[in-house]
């Protein structure tokens, strides 16, 4: 079941331009075509896609790759206030959990994340999809 019935038109639209950005998916390997696509409190909005690699072990999923994309074109202070992710697999696909981690240092607590769920888009907010970041508080 979805956590919300009804989906803000501004969420949908985020999913749909991941949707294209899944279409540039380097997915030879897996096949897998995933897009992503984050919107700044700026209003800005950047997408990403996979790239996988021969080695398998240095692709870098959607998630990571609209991230490293926003820090680049705009630097270390953005923030994240929404987050969409799709696939054009029509497989259900969470954020992994090496994303949600590298995720937690730009996006906020309360940012809507929208992905493929089980019966269709499914949405959370990000405080929930990843109750307990690794921060680092040495002693
Ligand atoms: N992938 C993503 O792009 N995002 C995820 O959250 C999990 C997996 C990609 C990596 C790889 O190219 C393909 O999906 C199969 O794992």
């Amino acid at each position: 079941m979805n956590d919300q019935p009804t989906i803000e038109p501004t969420l949908l639209s985020l999913l749909d331009l991941a949707r294209q950005a899944a279409q540039h998916a380097y997915a030879p390997y897996s096949g897998f075509r995933v897009g992503a696509a984050l919107r700044l409190t700026s209003g800005e909005i950047v997408c990403g896609t996979n790239v996988e690699n021969v080695s398998y072990g240095l692709t870098i999923c959607a998630e990571r790759s609209a991230l490293v994309r926003a820090v680049s074109q705009f630097g270390p202070e953005i923030r994240i206030e929404a987050f969409a992710v799709a696939n054009l697999n029509a497989a259900p696909s969470p954020p992994c959990g090496a994303c949600r981690q590298v995720l937690s240092e730009f996006i906020q607590p309360d940012a809507s994340v929208i992905f493929p769920g089980e019966d269709g888009p499914r949405t959370m907010l990000f405080r929930k999809l990843f109750p307990l970041a690794f921060a680092m508080k040495a002693k």
